[in-house]
């Protein structure tokens, strides 16, 4: 999906920003391959027009630790752009796929690379392209997408990145027409996807993501999840400070209630709202992931107009199944067909009640909200699915109709006696097993 997001700053706009106190030493202490909080560049710390030259020489400080590649490097590497390695696009620009080794730079690891290149005529410009590579140049982690190089040229800006195999959750959870994806894979991504966000919180000067969303968590092969643009992100309230007043944008369906309500609407396109003087916190974040654990829950977008009114807000037309266990099975995602474990499934319908309550200090933080996810990855009473179970053939329950039939979801005559028991057993293999005997369903051949 194109995404739009209203900037003040053109990409015909080149000055840059300086870091006031560029400090040498600091680049020197490292944390997991990135600069620790404590001595990280901030976009903050970045003010004052630059020209395009001082840029590059700031960018070029080792604390980024990027690649700088030429705009005629990156035509090679993609096949001069072409649409067979299209990879997607959103309010920056277009991102190809392209392949990266030590020919084009000495000890670059031979490996896929996705390369986002702005659209001089889209909304976004310098900016985005700077808070990509001053967060994702210094933080590295398991959960977020790596930068490897950039490309400011002219006008010019581009990203380039670790390949994602699987590319982004949105278009697996709504788009793919491959089979759902599975109760614990959901989790999986979940889990990745917490853990990235918990990251930048926990670092010492936090920083705020901004633009949680479905498609800005890609997957790798194995679904691991990683937090990818970055352009909206921005740093967080330190110490005693409990908010930054600011001019913000968000996404409609995933923004916090605190950010939009203290924000005044400026400008309204199909889907990103721009607001002033919103209420900022990391707890917004925690918001917005409220949301995506909705959708994976649900298999709802966050904002779907095709749906009646009052279903198209999925925070609004969810939250009161949520707290609610015995419907809450009314909202899961059908496409789960029951096959999820009914335990962990109320549990996280709780989490992403309390991530989505409108007061952000009643939030969870992310590393609580990491900690609740991973015990659910430990249940086992996933079921292996009403239709999929292997009944018997002509074994009876108690009511006298053939099992069998069941399995035949066409059967009218007998779905309705027993449907509703059989999709309660059928979603716990072990319950299901001994209760066969307790109502009387033995095996009567
Ligand atoms: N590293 C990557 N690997 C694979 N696909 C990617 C990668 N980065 C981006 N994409 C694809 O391009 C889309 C847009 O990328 P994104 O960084 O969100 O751009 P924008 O800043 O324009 O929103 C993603 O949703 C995804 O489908
Ligand atoms: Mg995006």
């Amino acid at each position: 999906m194109g995404v739009l997001r209203t900037s003040n700053w053109r990409p015909n706009f080149l000055h840059c920003f300086k870091p006031t106190d560029p400090n040498p030493d600091s680049t020197k202490s490292k944390k997991n391959g990135a600069s620790s909080s404590s001595n990280r560049i901030s976009l903050l710390d970045w003010s004052g027009p630059q020209s395009q030259l001082s840029v590059m020489s700031d960018l070029s400080n080792p604390v980024f630790n990027l690649h700088i590649f030429t705009m005629r490097e990156l035509q090679k590497v993609t096949s001069n752009f072409t649409r067979s390695n299209y990879l997607g696009e959103g309010g920056f620009g277009t991102v190809f796929k392209g392949f990266v080794d030590a020919k084009l730079r000495p000890g670059l690891e031979p490996q896929p690379v996705a390369v986002k290149v702005l659209d001089l005529d889209g909304s976004q410009g310098h900016r985005e392209w700077l808070a990509e590579v001053i967060f994702l140049g210094q933080l590295k982690h398991d959960h977020l997408v790596n930068l490897i190089g950039y490309c400011c040229e002219n006008e010019q800006r581009v990203l380039v990145y670790e390949y994602m195999e699987r590319g982004n959750l949105e278009h697996l959870l709504f788009r793919s027409y491959a089979a759902a994806l599975p109760w614990l894979t959901r989790l999986k991504i979940a889990v990745g996807a917490a853990k990235g966000l918990a990251f930048l919180h926990e670092e010492q000067k936090p920083v705020i993501y901004r633009d949680f969303k479905t498609s800005n968590i890609l997957l790798d092969s194995e679904y691991n999840a990683k937090l990818s643009d970055f352009g909206l992100a921005t740093d967080g309230p330190e110490g005693d400070e409990t908010h930054v007043t600011t001019q913000v944008m968000g996404t409609e369906g995933y923004a916090a209630p605190e950010y939009v309500s203290t924000g005044k609407i400026l400008t309204l396109t199909i889907c990103i709202i721009k607001y002033i003087s919103g209420h900022l916190t990391t707890m917004s974040d925690v918001f917005s992931f409220g949301v995506v654990l909705l959708e994976l829950l649900t298999g709802r977008r966050s904002v779907d107009k095709k749906l009646p009114i009052r279903e198209q807000v999925l925070t609004k037309w969810a939250k009161p199944f949520l707290k609610d266990t015995q419907r809450l099975d009314q909202i899961m995602d059908p496409r789960l067909e029951g096959q999820y474990s009914i335990e962990g499934a109320k549990k996280a319908a709780a989490l992403a009640h309390q991530c989505l309550s409108h007061h952000d200090k009643c939030r969870p933080t992310m590393t609580k909200v990491v900690r609740t996810l991973e015990r659910l990855l430990e249940l086992n009473d996933i079921s292996i699915g009403f239709f999929v179970y292997i009944v018997p053939s002509e074994v009876k329950n108690e009511k006298g109709c053939v099992m069998k039939c069941v399995e035949e979801k066409n059967c009218d005559e007998h779905k309705n006696g027993f449907e509703g028991e059989l999709k309660v057993e059928g979603r716990r293999r072990k319950r299901h097993r001994s209760s066969k005997s307790k109502k009387g369903c033995s095996s009567s051949k």
